[in-house]
């Protein structure tokens, strides 16, 4: 027995095998319950009990050699597999893996920041936790106006001064005032916050830009100039605009602008409510009450001002029927506008 142990060391240290399939040849041969092993183990029972002792330490060595052969065996296989050099193609490109696209909001607003930075004006921004002075009083709110109420406002604290969430970014107008003194000539994007129960129609949270320019001088005529040029950017160089009069607390006079309704070309249809126009924001001449309130002094200077919602003008572009679409993050909803920039 002792030689045949002897024997099957070498004939195992010999052995060769190249493929997975030739390492399970070697572990039926040798290791499995039917193999050379097995049987060994089944004669060992037989031997004479003053040889167990000497040949049970042989056999174990010998049990041993064998596993640690077939573990070498079968790692050398595999890795000889995945190192197959001639099969691995090294001019093959890389895989391009999608890149997201831009949300509707952000494309629309780069839209209208390159368009009014084509007329000279720059970008100012402001915080959203407001106080009452930059959103409120500073723009000539009447104190019981019922933007003020907590029905319209998230406030956060009342005291000693009302923190709110600004719900509109005419507040950077006045930021902007107090630390500077004319000409100015600004938009602020940003996000404002309302407290409306959220539908297809409003929500509690959307986007403004807001527009601002202040110097000697200015006229209603050059605010009406600015708004037709960026609407006939914005939504083609046939589109006309209307101003109709309206109030705001911070404008004297305040108008609300129209453009035509680009579906139906003017002449009428659902989507305008059968007027041919509608309406994209608010503006007017800056109140004298908002220019002293910022330590601008009304006789020397003028100024035009506008707001316009961002959801809105997407919503025009790209018809989009539900404002909630905008903050769901819906990826088949957002791929849609991939191509668009
Ligand atoms: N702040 C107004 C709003 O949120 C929008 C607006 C209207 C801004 C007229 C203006 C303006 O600057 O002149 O509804």
């Amino acid at each position: 027995m002792v030689e045949k142990i002897e024997a099957l060391k070498k004939e195992v240290n010999d052995y060769k095998a190249d493929s997975a399939a030739q390492v399970e040849e070697f572990r039926l041969k040798y290791l499995s319950k039917k193999g050379i092993l097995s049987s060994l183990m089944e004669e060992f029972r037989t031997v004479p009990s003053e040889q167990k002792r000497e040949l049970g330490q042989k056999l174990n060595e010998l049990k041993n050699y064998v596993t640690e052969r077939y573990n070498f065996l079968k790692d050398n296989a595999t890795s000889k597999n995945t190192l197959d050099i001639s099969s691995i193609d090294l001019t093959r490109s890389a895989t391009n893996f999608p890149i997201g696209s831009r949300h509707p909001i952000s494309i629309v607003k780069n839209d209208i920041i390159r368009i009014f930075s084509d007329m000279g004006f720059t970008v100012a921004e402001g915080p959203e936790i407001e106080d009452d002075w930059h959103v409120f009083s500073s723009l000539n709110f009447p104190p019981d106006h019922p933007a003020r109420d907590m029905q319209d406002t998230f406030f956060i604290s009342r005291n000693p001064i009302d923190v709110l969430l600004r719900t509109h970014t005419s507040s950077v107008q006045t930021r902007t005032m107090e630390k500077n003194q004319p000409p100015i000539r600004i938009v602020c994007p940003g996000r404002v916050y309302r407290n409306e129960a959220i539908s297809a129609r409003a929500h509690c949270f959307f986007h403004q830009i807001e527009g601002l320019y202040i110097d000697k001088n200015v006229s209603f005529a050059d605010l009406r100039q600015v708004l037709l040029n960026f609407a006939q950017q914005m939504f083609g160089s046939e589109t006309k605009i209307r101003l109709r009069p309206s109030y705001f607390p911070f404008t004297e006079p305040s108008a609300e602008m129209d453009i035509s309704c680009d579906i139906c070309g003017g002449k009428g249809c659902p989507f305008c409510k059968e007027t041919g126009w509608v309406e994209i924001l608010g503006c007017g001449m800056v109140d004298p009450n908002v220019l002293k309130a910022c330590g601008i002094d009304p006789e020397i200077y003028s100024g035009y001002a506008f707001g316009l919602g961002i959801e809105r003008i997407t919503n025009l572009k790209y018809k989009v029927k539900d404002l909630r679409m905008f903050s769901e993050n819906d990826v088949r909803f957002l791929e849609e506008f991939e191509s668009a920039r």
